[in-house]
């Protein structure tokens, strides 16, 4: 099965895009034909500094292969070195209805923050739609907030298709159980907009920190708690085994226990996770040819897939 996702360079990857997104790519690619890819064009609409957006990218490519992603395995890229992609985002673009888009949950979100809303945030799903159609995906590997994104894709895969015949294959989104909505250290979802982030790699002492600072309720040490109420559980759940998982789940509810407590667990057991990915992301830093030279195979393989199909739909559509 063609499996594909991207992520966005727009800053250093967080708990949530690991155990919502990254761990699928790393699963999925044992057994499927992978393509992951880093979205810097996405990233534009949020990173507007040339030497950041560059340094990001770079970053997000190193942080895959550390994490496990394997190219002799799987396919990696970067957005923009397919230029085909960006050229089917206008096809599509021609068929997207302006309410559907309105309708996005993202763009939504970030317009009531404030944020100024330019035709590059608005039309974001349609590039998306683009990045899946344009190699044939069937899966989507994602975290819960870009389901609504795939749905929008699946809309304008089939309004093409019922209007120049079948040309596209229509995705699906893939979700993990406990992975979809990682929270914060606030309880709200961790993301990078929130400033409530955990991030996979930096400073072990400065994560520490961050972790000892998550939000908790101030019932007394001696009440039983509900664990699936609680968000430090939550994060606790994604580095243990069913073992340690049930074994917490029972101190919940007997009561008489410290949050502080449990977060040197979070802290230990996170830092035994990622060791042997931190390792990794140094000596792949040591190595950064090898790592472009991936990025350069990565972009010719993509190409190849995207250029068959961006033709299938222009000539679909009238273009050749
Ligand atoms: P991005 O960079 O915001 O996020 C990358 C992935 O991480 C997931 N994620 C989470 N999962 C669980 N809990 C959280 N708190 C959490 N925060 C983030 C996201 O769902 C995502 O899967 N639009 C995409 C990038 C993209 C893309 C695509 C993805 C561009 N084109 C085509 C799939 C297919 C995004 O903003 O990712």
């Amino acid at each position: 099965m063609r499996v594909l996702s991207g992520i966005q360079p727009t800053g250093r990857p967080h708990w949530g895009n690991f155990f919502g997104a990254i761990h699928q790519y790393i699963d999925l690619q044992e057994e499927n034909d992978g393509f992951y890819f880093i979205a810097d064009l996405h990233a534009l609409t949020t990173v507007r500094e040339a030497a950041e957006l560059r340094q990001n990218t770079l970053n997000a490519a190193l942080d895959l292969l550390a994490l496990g992603l394997d190219p002799k395995k799987a396919t990696l890229f970067v957005q923009s070195h397919v230029p085909e992609v960006s050229e089917l985002t206008w096809l599509l673009m021609t068929g997207t209805p302006m309410g559907l888009l309105e309708r996005c949950h993202a763009y939504k979100e970030k317009k009531a923050k404030g944020m100024t809303a330019d035709a590059g945030l608005f039309t974001y799903p349609v590039l998306m739609a683009s990045d899946i159609l344009a190699y044939d995906s069937e899966i989507v590997p994602v975290g819960q907030d870009q389901v609504q994104h795939i749905e929008v894709c699946r809309d304008l895969a089939g309004s093409f298709n019922h209007t120049f015949g079948e040309t596209f294959v229509l995705p699906n989104a893939k979700t993990l159980d406990h992975g979809a909505k990682v929270p914060g250290t606030d309880g709200e979802k961790m993301s990078k907009s929130y400033d409530n982030t955990l991030p996979l790699f930096g400073n072990v002492k400065q994560i520490r920190k961050q972790i000892m600072r998550i939000t908790t309720d101030s019932r007394a040490m001696e009440d039983p708690k509900e664990p699936e109420q609680d968000h430090l559980f939550q994060l606790y759940r994604l580095f243990s085994s069913k073992d340690d998982v049930d074994k917490m789940a029972a101190m919940y509810r007997r009561g008489g226990f410290g949050y502080g407590e449990v977060k040197k667990a979070v802290a230990e057991a996170s830092e035994t996770y990622f060791a042997e990915a931190r390792s990794r992301r140094e000596e792949l830093e040591a190595n950064l040819d090898y790592v472009h030279e991936v990025l350069r195979d990565g972009a010719v393989r993509a190409r190849e897939v995207a250029a068959k199909v961006l033709r299938r739909a222009q000539t679909a559509c009238g273009l050749r």
